[in-house]
């Protein structure tokens, strides 16, 4: 029997693109293949890329260019060495990729990617194969069924309810890469969910790029909400957690509100993207919501479960942005109070409206306004840190910690908790009494006796 091919796969941003990384593995599973930490090993490359911001693209440049000392060396040792770009720079770039960077032979669209093992098979005889089409056929029913064959999910697994965007956000190109909006049909997801919970997956999180404007086909033939299709992830009762990323904050109808309210399993945690806190640069940036509307949303979700907080995403310097407009989203980081949140100077996308607007920020303003408001969203999350000290918080239990006798798991906040405690408790959710506060994480101890009450009791368990 010859040696299985390797597979290495390499992933840049969001959530969407992890989960894509591990279907484009279960495929090629079924095909021989198995998975390899490093290029070096490779049979085949894959490079799962990013567009959003410019930065993002480039890193593909960059490593293609590391590839190719890689692709001599399999040549002269007689191997066969295959280059993969996948996701949303090929979705966006295929022709320039193909251009620039001669030793790719594999190009596929982010809607594409189940055409995979056929593509890959045809490549050594018909050279370079672009697949950049929205097929008429949709990736997920052709996905392996039961995922990740051989290997355990993890304690927290991610499931891709909805892709794509109807939104045209003037400065994002994922309408353009990921396409229109598509909600996959609630019984398979369901399936999906009690499959990975049935391996060892204790927390799911639905992802989407839009994911409260889920719509999807129910058993019943009716469009479902997203609030629907949590209260019947939630029903089956064998999830601990379960969560939702990334939603808008203009779709946030009763039925998600009050999951928020009914649903133990539901974190108190909500990564909401404002992006701007001025009602000018939200509307340059078609976000459909003032900054009033956004305020309103959130006071809507913290009165139907006191103890939820919020993580955000922020642009700084879009066209036009004044330093008053400016001033407003830096008041808005203290307004809220952000868990977290992440920020990012404007980036110009090529056939985005934004990119052709007059009034383009200079990057040293973009750069030193960046710098102000990172520093008030690291103020406001140390401060939501500091009221966790002290305070009993559910752990679930995901990975051995750096110390021996250590095991890491995370809050209902998606804090990093580190806590002395046996192998044996990994995958389950224990109260930990927080003692410690590092930079980025926090230290506990167990709570004696507490493990099962933990389970299913997480709402005792508000930071304050
Ligand atoms: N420039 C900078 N940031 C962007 N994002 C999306 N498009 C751009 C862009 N052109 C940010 C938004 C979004 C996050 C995923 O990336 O904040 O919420
Ligand atoms: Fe992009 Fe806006 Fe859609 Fe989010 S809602 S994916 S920012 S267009």
């Amino acid at each position: 029997m010859s040696a299985p091919r390797k597979v290495h796969i390499k992933s840049y941003g969001c959530q969407m693109n992890v989960y894509d990384a591990d279907r484009m593995a279960d495929l090629l599973a079924q095909e021989g293949f198995c998975e390899t930490a490093t290029a070096t090993d490779a049979d085949v490359v894959i490079l799962n890329t990013c567009h959003i911001r410019e930065k993002a693209a480039e890193k593909l440049y960059s490593e293609l260019g590391r590839m190719r000392p890689l692709k001599q060396a399999a040549a002269r040792e007689g191997r066969k060495f295959a280059v993969v770009v996948a996701g949303c720079v090929a979705q966006a770039e295929g022709e320039e990729i193909a251009r620039r960077a001669p030793g790719v032979d594999v190009i596929v669209g982010p809607q594409s990617y189940h055409r995979l093992p056929a593509l890959l098979a045809r490549a050594p005889q018909e050279g370079l194969l672009v697949d950049t089409e929205f097929p008429l056929e949709s990736k997920f029913d052709f996905l392996a069924r039961s995922p990740q064959i051989g290997r355990r999910p993890p304690v927290s697994a991610f499931v891709t309810v909805q892709e794509g965007c109807d939104k045209f956000c003037t400065f994002c190109v994922v309408p353009y890469t990921r396409g229109a909006e598509m909600s996959r049909p609630v019984a398979a997801i369901l399936a999906e969910v009690e499959d990975l919970v049935a391996r060892g997956a204790r927390e799911i999180t639905l992802i989407g790029q839009n994911v409260s404007a889920y719509r999807g086909v129910g058993p019943d033939g009716e469009a479902w909400t997203l609030g629907r299709l949590l209260y019947a992830a939630a029903a089956s009762g064998r999830l601990a957690r379960l969560r939702y990323t990334t939603s808008h904050p203009g779709d946030f109808d009763a039925a998600l509100v009050a999951a928020h309210r009914d649903l133990g399993a539901l974190m108190p945690f909500v990564h909401l993207p404002v992006q701007s806190g001025s009602d000018r640069i939200l509307a340059a940036m078609n976000r459909r919501y003032t900054r009033a509307g956004y305020l309103r949303a959130i006071e809507r979700l913290r009165a139907a479960r006191s103890d939820l907080a919020f993580s955000s995403d922020f642009i700084v310097g879009f066209p036009g942005e004044s330093e008053a407009d400016f001033q407003e989203s830096l008041q808005l980081v203290d307004t809220i109070g952000y868990a977290g949140a992440f920020s990012f100077k404007y980036s110009a996308r090529p056939g985005t409206p934004a990119a052709a607007l007059p009034e383009q920020v200079p990057e040293a303003v973009k750069l030193e306004r960046l710098l102000r408001l990172q520093a008030a969203i690291a103020r406001n999350q140390a401060a939501f840190n500091a009221r966790c000290l002290g305070a009993r918080l559910p752990v679930l239990f995901e990975k051995p910690g750096r110390h021996a006798g250590q095991l890491v798991g995370r809050s209902p906040y998606m804090q990093p908790v580190h806590v002395m405690a046996d192998a044996s408790m990994l995958a389950q959710t224990a109260m930990v009494t927080i003692t410690g506060l590092s930079a980025n994480s926090l230290e506990g101890t167990l709570v004696p006796e507490s493990n099962r009450r933990a389970a299913h009791g997480e709402r005792e368990t508000c930071p304050g």
